[in-house]
């Protein structure tokens, strides 16, 4: 496949969005004042459904979303900027004005950036299970961040969750489950690819090639 042009940053620019607050290389600061939250209409310049993407890797499931759905808003959240570079460059070669990005640590934005109920769906698929003790930390889903998750959440609102790792995700079953206010909602299908693209995420297409099982799951916000 032929590669994307490398756009110029003013390029990218109007496709990313700077939370410096939550930047990976910055520490919070105890006695900071609070952060400004996102001011979704602001952002997008419309007042459509916001579905935000947590650890979108390159970016896929942002692109096709994006065109596939001109009518719903997608804010991605990536912590490693070579990642974010590179969806962004996607994102932008496709001039997808309802997408942006963000390089920050998602736990930290859910918690302090993000307006209480003003999301429509959170997607997370195939977090990095940090297997090793010394990485434990670095856990995405922690039961912290699923009460971030339901309170960003509007009410009717999703939480759509996807694993190829069963330890990692029995686990956030049962952190969810502990949670007052997640409907268990009948897990999505997995769709029947027809070109090489046409995968949620990149995770997704290199485990289903090498046939691992991937598990799934959905919720609601009561
Ligand atoms: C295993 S990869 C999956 C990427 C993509 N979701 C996919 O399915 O192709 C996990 C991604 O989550 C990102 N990530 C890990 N912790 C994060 C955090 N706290 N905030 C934002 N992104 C994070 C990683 O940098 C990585 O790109």
């Amino acid at each position: 496949m032929r590669k994307p042009r490398r756009l110029s940053p003013e390029e990218l620019a109007p496709y990313q969005v700077d939370l410096p607050d939550a930047s990976p290389s910055r520490k919070p600061l105890p006695d900071a004042p609070p952060p400004p939250r996102i001011d979704w209409s602001a952002l997008f310049g419309n007042d459509h459904p916001v579905e935000v993407e947590v650890g979108f890797g390159k970016g896929l499931f942002l692109v096709t979303a994006g065109v596939a759905r001109p009518d719903r808003n997608f804010f991605g959240l990536e912590i490693v900027r070579k990642y974010q570079l590179y969806a962004t460059n996607r994102i932008a070669v496709r001039q997808l004005p309802n997408v942006k990005t963000c390089c920050a640590d998602a736990k930290r934005v859910l918690k302090n950036h993000i307006v209480e109920g003003s999301v429509a769906t959170v997607h997370v698929f195939f977090p990095d299970p940090w297997w090793k003790t010394r990485h434990k930390k670095r856990l995405l889903f922690t039961p912290e961040f699923a009460a971030s998750v339901l309170t960003v959440l509007q009410v009717g609102g999703h939480l759509h969750f996807v694993s190829d790792v069963k330890d990692y995700f029995e686990m956030v079953t049962a952190t969810l489950a502990t949670i007052a206010g997640f409907r268990v909602l009948p897990p999505p299908d997995a769709n029947e690819p027809v070109h090489d693209m046409d995968y949620l995420t990149n995770f997704e297409r290199k485990f289903r090639k090498e046939g691992r099982p991937i598990y799934r799951s959905r919720y609601e916000k009561a």
